[in-house]
């Protein structure tokens, strides 16, 4: 599905989230580097689609030893080498990792969890290559938790308005409407926050971003 609207994923990523998505995923590297205290890292960005987040990574961790992209989307892939970053990109699906044990300082995941067909597997692996106190820090959708106001109004632009602009934009609907059955399905962040607990993580931030439909996960992986 990703193969199929990857020539235009990004302009239409501009467009529906009115260029939010640049400032979440800032946000969120700029966020990790509180918790990590160093800049001198290995970075690893799973579901990398077309590799922003490592884009935004050379401006925000200049000093990082190690930038891996990974995704299973061939097509994501090719556009994410184009750019053109100093950065490698590997193939594949994140249950199955081709790392060794202890091996990075930093793992992200934006707009991908929902996509992983096996969240439990990919989060034990997540687990398994980060270093003893690496930071695992995540961007994901949630539907409102509550009755707050804009919460529901970026649920409702998302159910109604999205599948019709991201079709007309990549031409086609499908992973539009897609888009919001998944999130329809998708845990609430106290839920999903308590399922990666479950792996070995503490958790050492939630919040709902604007709008709120965007929640920032930011957690440590504990030893001993
Ligand atoms: C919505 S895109 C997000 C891309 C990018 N991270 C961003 O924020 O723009 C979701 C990505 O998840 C990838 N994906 C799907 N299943 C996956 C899996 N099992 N493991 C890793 N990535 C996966 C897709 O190929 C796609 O590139």
């Amino acid at each position: 599905m990703f193969d199929s609207i990857a020539r235009r994923y990004d302009l239409a990523n501009h467009v529906i989230s009115l260029g939010m998505h640049l400032f979440w995923k800032k946000k969120a590297l700029r966020e990790s580097r509180n918790f990590l205290k160093r800049e001198e890292i290995s970075i690893l960005d799973l579901a990398c689609g077309t590799g922003d987040l490592l884009k935004f990574a050379e401006e925000i961790f200049p000093k990082a030893k190690e930038k891996v992209g990974f995704d299973p989307s061939g097509e994501m892939l090719q556009r994410a080498v184009r750019r053109g970053l100093k950065a490698h990109f590997i193939r594949g699906a994140a249950e199955y990792l081709p790392f060794k044990d202890n091996s990075f300082d930093l793992i992200t995941v934006s707009f991908g969890v929902r996509n992983f067909e096996n969240r439990g597997k990919a989060f034990e692996e997540i687990f398994r290559v980060l270093k003893p106190d690496g930071i695992f820090t995540v961007l994901e959708f949630a539907k409102p938790d509550n009755g707050d106001l804009f919460q529901n109004l970026s649920w409702c632009y998302t159910k109604r308005v999205v599948p019709t602009l991201g079709g007309i934009i990549s031409g086609s609907k499908e992973p539009y409407e897609y888009l919001a059955q998944s999130i329809e399905r998708f845990p609430l962040p106290k839920n999903l926050t308590e399922e990666v607990e479950r792996k070995g993580f503490k958790t050492l931030k939630v919040e709902r971003l604007f709008p709120p439909i965007t929640v920032l996960y930011i957690f440590k992986k504990l030893t001993g």
